[in-house]
């Protein structure tokens, strides 16, 4: 089967590292990929939300089966489409995406179905959100409702800064159209740990825990990123918690879906804060990780195109998805200033060097003239798996230390609470 994989980062390379090694994928493709994926198929310069483009190709290219990164093209419809010329794709529609697009409609949803969150208030007036952060304990936090790369989300300290982030996302409208709404929640005391479980409407199949380190600097400071490194599995998820998160968030979302007659099949991944009163989701998101999604490749046993059509088929409650009990550690390499101002353009060496210890997924990265450069905020996902968390770290920071560019940075500090746990 032919497999069209939409996306350009370490999340999609990641992918089609897995589905290359499937038996029944005898072409591979990406749109529009970077020099990672180059490397296991062919990349389409095709944009993400270049919808009508991309469905061409899959008829034209016989393409048996599309796999839908990022966020805005699940937003934009792609599913729908797809779906619509009866081509085979695995994702959620547009309505089922709105989990993650819109944070009002999510919030919701959790609401109507007693999924444990924030308490919240909503606006598309600003001078009743202004109203509302008046009376508010602080700190407290505001969100554009729609999706802003995951830079949308701003914690104020007091009501001047609540006042400031307001300003900046309804009258600035420094996220657009996705700022005609917000959402003003309180702020939720605890450790993150990200959720990643694949939803056949019916069903759902919880993957191991995995966290993600969302900010530039190492002990958490610095500016929100879209992720530093991850690991898997994740001890913050005791047995204990992974019960009340398939008790309190996975069933009744499963459960609301039918309530409400709503279909969702795809990856569902719910961002939660573990409080003293227990697991809150932040979030949802509507796809895969990234970059959870690289260390979870590592550990993922079963044939993926197996896994994707189980969910596209509503298979899902009679087929086991199998892992295996490594740790999977990822170090992301970024760019100098990122999340930030960056240069683009970076001679990259070492990563022939450092595949004899780990796995090097792509990201901001691109052949020019026969050299490999950087082209993006995140550039690789120096990748590891060992017995244990210890291990896992060595290899994937032995493998990051062979690597060079001009401005690299990353975190010292991924999985290093683990080592504690
Ligand atoms: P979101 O995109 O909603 O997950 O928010 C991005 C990040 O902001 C999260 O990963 C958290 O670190 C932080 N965040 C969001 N909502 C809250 C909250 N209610 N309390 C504390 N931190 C939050
Ligand atoms: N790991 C953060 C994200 O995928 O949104």
């Amino acid at each position: 089967m032919k497999i069209l994989v939409i996306g350009s980062g370490g999340r999609e390379h990641a992918l089609c590292w897995k589905l290359h090694q499937s038996p029944r994928v005898t072409g591979l493709y990406c749109a529009p990929g970077n020099a990672g994926t180059e490397a296991l198929g062919r990349n389409v310069p095709i944009s993400i939300t270049d919808i009508a483009r991309l469905a061409q190709f899959a008829r034209d290219e016989g393409i048996g089966l599309t796999v839908v990164g990022p966020d805005d093209a699940l937003a934009a419809g792609i599913v729908d489409h797809f779906q619509s010329l009866g081509l085979r794709i695995f994702g959620p529609t547009r309505e089922g995406a709105r989990f993650e697009s819109s944070k009002s409609y999510a919030k919701q949803f959790m609401e109507r179905h007693g999924i444990p969150t924030a308490q919240f208030g909503e606006f598309t007036d600003s001078a009743e959100a202004q109203k509302y952060c008046q009376r508010m304990r602080y700190p407290l936090v505001i969100k554009a409702d729609g999706l802003a790369l995951g830079k949308g989300v701003m914690i104020a300290a007091n009501p001047g800064e609540a006042a400031m982030a307001i300003y900046r996302i309804m009258e600035q409208r420094q996220f657009g159209a996705a700022g005609d709404r917000v959402v003003i929640e309180e702020f939720l005391q605890g450790e993150e740990c990200s959720i990643h479980a694949l939803v056949d409407g019916r069903s759902y199949a919880l993957f191991p825990s995995a966290q993600d380190h969302k900010r530039a600097l190492d002990g958490d400071r610095g500016l929100n990123t879209g992720g530093m490194g991850a690991y898997t599995p994740a001890p913050i998820l005791t047995p204990e918690l992974e019960r009340q998160v398939r008790e309190q968030v996975l069933d009744p979302f499963v459960r609301g879906l039918a309530l409400d007659g709503l279909t969702f099949k795809g990856l569902l991944y719910p961002g939660l804060m573990i409080t003293r009163e227990g697991p809150k989701v932040l979030e949802f998101n509507c796809r895969f990780g990234d970059p959870e999604t690289q260390p979870y490749m590592l550990r993922l046993k079963s044939d993926l195109v197996d896994v994707l059509e189980a969910v596209i088929d509503g298979r899902l409650a009679d087929f086991p998805v199998e892992w295996s009990n490594d740790v999977s550690v990822c170090v992301v390499m970024a760019s100098g200033g990122y999340p930030g101002d960056y240069e683009k353009g970076k001679v990259i060496s070492g990563v022939e060097a450092a595949e004899r210890y780990g796995t090097v997924f792509h990201a901001g990265t691109r052949w020019v003239d026969g050299r490999l450069v950087t082209s993006g905020g995140r550039v690789l996902g120096v990748t590891a798996t060992g017995a244990n968390v210890r291990a896992a770290r060595e290899k994937a920071y032995a493998a990051v230390g062979q690597i060079q560019f001009e401005g690299a940075q990353y975190r010292q500090d991924i999985a290093a609470r683990a080592l504690r746990g």
